[in-house]
């Protein structure tokens, strides 16, 4: 039975699973190195329940709970009474593993040690702590809140047992799963990878605009954003990153090769709405400045 639950970097994934978490009645600690990326977190979920209440989703008696159920903390070592961690930081495989190895010092043997990764190998992560059997993937979708799906993944270390309780803890928090292997981009981030790569290319090839793009992905696709926008939504930092890492772990399969595009926009700090500007620009609130 999972009661508390240590979620490890608030930025805009470790953030909503801690607001899923937090609605499902867990003890939640949200763990970051950085004081304003807790205080954002803790800001930007004060007006995501009041806009709740606003529109009758919740009343103000759940705001209260939900908000009361979340403790934003600055060490490590806070996590220590967790039944499960859910980490969501950097997507690099080093600084993972560093804080998996280290969290393990702090937490029970029972604890179970989970990484919200797209696409690094759980295997690998797993392979950084004494107990890998508890080690798993849990990965959600961008916004945690809203998007029903959420892929489990166990590596090969990986006990029945965590992925027992994985499974039942995410259906309990009222989300749908789906078991994936532990292989590169699992299920959905494999797929996507054509869908982005594809547009990035009909870009650099002349043929057309971002929006034009995008217009065509919804308007006949039937999608809900397009390719641009959702880069811009997840971050260009972050999918590029997720990108480069299957296309590696492929063995330089040329199905899934970044495109310069998206590398330079990223090196430029051109992330998309959480910077203000990506293919479009963004006001402060992140909504699309219209020119
Ligand atoms: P983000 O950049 O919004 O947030 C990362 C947070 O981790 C930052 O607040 C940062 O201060 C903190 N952090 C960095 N190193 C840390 C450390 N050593 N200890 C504690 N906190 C640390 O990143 P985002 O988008 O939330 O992604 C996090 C993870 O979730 C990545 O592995 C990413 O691949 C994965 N993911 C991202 C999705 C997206 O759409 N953005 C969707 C699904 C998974």
């Amino acid at each position: 039975m999972i009661k508390i639950v240590g979620i490890i970097g608030a930025g805009t994934m470790g953030a909503g699973i801690a607001q899923v978490a937090a609605t499902a009645g867990c003890s939640v600690k949200l763990y970051d190195t950085k004081t304003d990326a807790l205080e954002k977190a803790k800001t930007d979920l004060e007006k995501i329940m009041t806009r709740l209440v606003e529109k009758g989703k919740i009343n103000s008696e759940e705001k209260n709970r939900i908000q009361n159920n979340i403790k934003y903390v600055n060490t490590l070592k806070e996590l220590k009474d967790s039944d499960l961690t859910i980490e969501a930081i950097v997507e690099n495989i080093d600084i993972k593993k560093n804080v998996f190895s280290t969290l393990e010092k702090f937490v029970s043997d029972e604890c179970i040690i989970a990484s919200n990764t797209s696409s690094l190998s759980i295997a690998s992560i797993a392979a950084s702590l004494q107990k890998p059997e508890r080690c798993i993937g849990i990965h959600f979708f961008n916004p945690a809140p809203l998007m029903k799906l959420v892929e489990v993944i166990p590596a090969i270390q990986t006990s029945y047992e965590t992925l027992e309780t994985a499974m039942d803890t995410i259906a309990s928090w009222k989300k749908t799963v789906a078991v994936a292997k532990d292989t590169p981009g699992f299920i959905v981030n494999r797929v996507a990878r054509p869908f982005y790569g594809e547009a990035l290319r009909i870009y650099e090839e002349g043929n057309a605009s971002f929006s034009e793009i995008d217009s065509a992905m919804k308007e006949i696709g039937g999608f809900r954003m397009g390719p641009f926008e959702l880069m811009d939504f997840i971050g260009n930092d972050v999918n590029y990153t997720v990108t480069e890492t299957v296309f590696e772990a492929f063995y330089f399969d040329p199905r899934y090769r970044p495109a310069f595009t998206q590398k330079r926009f990223s090196e430029a700090g051109y992330l998309g709405r959480k910077s203000g500007i990506g293919y479009y620009e963004y006001d402060k609130n992140g909504n699309l400045v219209k020119d």
